[in-house]
């Protein structure tokens, strides 16, 4: 893809799939990858368990917020967010300033076997069973689904299939 003068917005559910479908679209079409929790941890000095445990979940919203609105001073670049994100509707009007917005969807079962062995997940340690994560993605769905320019599942797909798919279908939509 040449450079292009928008910035594609990953959302999703925990384990949908955001972080290794934006290393995809690094790989594939050379995008500038920004992972949200990751960047809030490094400026933070604190891992996003420790921040939620010693600042609590507000501060940490805050932080990606910011963020956010800081970030729509770029374009080209692919912005992986934390999967509350879209939950803010000042972040849903930031993200889509200058981004397509792209929701990445998995079943809860798909969740589950993503998010097991992951510690790093403070809204998921401890309730680690298809049920929660299903009663949580419920809650969430309306504001994931209101927010996304484009929906893409991603059950059963390779990371390269994820990516030409929405590659195919942001150029349809620009
Ligand atoms: C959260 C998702 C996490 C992280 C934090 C809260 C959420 O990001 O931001 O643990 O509320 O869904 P990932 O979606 O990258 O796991």
């Amino acid at each position: 893809m040449t450079k292009m003068d928008f910035n594609i917005v990953l959302i999703g559910f925990m384990g949908a799939g955001k972080s290794t479908v934006a290393s995809g679209l690094n790989r594939l079409y050379g995008m500038q990858i920004v992972e949200m929790d990751e960047c809030i941890a490094k400026r933070e000095g604190k891992s996003i368990p420790e921040i939620f445990e010693t600042n609590g979940e507000e501060y940490f919203r805050n932080l990606e917020t910011e963020l956010l609105i800081e970030l729509q001073k770029q374009t080209n670049l692919v912005i992986s967010c934390g999967g509350g994100v879209p939950m803010r509707e000042r972040n849903v009007a930031e993200m889509r300033k200058n981004g397509k917005v792209v929701l990445l969807t998995a079943s809860p079962e798909v969740i589950l076997e993503r998010v097991r062995n992951n510690h790093d997940r403070p809204l998921l340690e401890n309730h680690k069973s298809v049920e929660y994560i299903e009663s949580l993605l419920e809650k969430r769905q309306e504001k994931y689904l209101a927010a996304a320019d484009l929906v893409i599942s991603t059950d059963g797909k390779t990371v390269e299939e994820i990516c030409r798919e929405i590659k195919g279908q942001i150029l349809r939509i620009v």
